[in-house]
């Protein structure tokens, strides 16, 4: 693996430090991707399965995917990767992380104030009303009805065709515009606005590094290429920045 001294000098000398993740992240610990070879967007519609015309369509079926989807993410650990990025919060006087993965696995590795763009897959909430939907939600084997207005229970997760949360948005969009040092990780860094955050980051002036074993379409905008797995290089980067040399 080969992190030079100069990439490690800049992160060393970085006050505001910003990252990004996608599920590239989480392929470490066994859940799947969406766009790899093997990636559920390969295997499933996502029209069906993440969009509210699908969920209408068969919430049956949305409900089951979502549960099976749940089901992995508890049977499933946080990697060296998750951990690496919770430890850069104790590292750098400025840190903020921005998930576009809805496993909550960074919450479970110990990260603090995880600004979800894409909602997360645990909580539910009423399509109609709003109303948070308060029971497990693998007890459920049907789309369970709210409570106050008969609607039906739906994943908060972003789907297809939904607005980003807006606050969590903004608050992306300023820390990415404050950065000096950027990593955009385990993103194929195809679906917007997600994706604009490292180009804004670099805009705005930060030096801005990208993990992944694949190039991306914004590789070649950004100013340092590590084509490692996360869980792996991450570590590494830390081993490093903690020994003075
Ligand atoms: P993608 O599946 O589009 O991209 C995953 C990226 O992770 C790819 O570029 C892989 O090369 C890379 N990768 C694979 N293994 C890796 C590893 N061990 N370490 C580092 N990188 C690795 O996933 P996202 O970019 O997260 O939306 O996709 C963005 C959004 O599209 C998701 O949030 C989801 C999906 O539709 C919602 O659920 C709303
Ligand atoms: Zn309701």
């Amino acid at each position: 693996m080969e992190i030079s001294n100069e990439l490690i000098g800049i992160i060393k000398k970085s006050k505001n430090v910003v990252v990004l993740t996608g599920a590239g992240v989480s392929a470490e610990s066994g859940i799947s991707t969406f766009r790899d070879p093997d990636g559920l967007w390969t295997k499933f519609n996502p029209m069906e399965l993440a969009s509210m015309d699908g969920f209408i369509s068969n919430p049956d079926l949305v409900w089951e995917w979502y549960n099976y989807r749940r089901k992995i993410v508890h049977e499933v650990e946080p990697n060296p990767g998750h951990y690496a990025i919770a430890e850069m919060e104790n590292i750098f006087p400025k840190f903020t992380l921005i998930t576009q993965n809805v496993d909550r696995l960074h919450q479970r590795a110990g990260s603090h104030n995880v600004i979800e763009l894409h909602g997360n897959i645990m909580d539910n909430y009423c399509k109609d009303c709003k109303t948070p939907f308060e029971d497990d939600p693998l007890a459920e084997l049907h789309v369970p009805r709210c409570r106050k207005c008969g609607g039906m229970i739906r994943p908060a997760v972003v789907w297809f065709g939904e607005m980003l949360p807006r606050l969590e948005l903004a608050k992306a969009d300023e820390s990415a515009k404050q950065a000096d040092l950027f990593f955009s990780i385990g993103t194929s860094a195809e679906v917007y606005p997600a994706a604009n955050l490292p180009i804004t980051a670099k805009e705005y002036g930060a030096f801005v590094v990208e993990i992944n074993p694949n190039k991306t379409s914004i590789t070649k905008y950004l100013d340092y290429f590590l084509p490692y797995p996360s869980g792996q290089v991450l570590p590494e980067i830390l081993k490093k920045i903690n020994t003075n040399i």
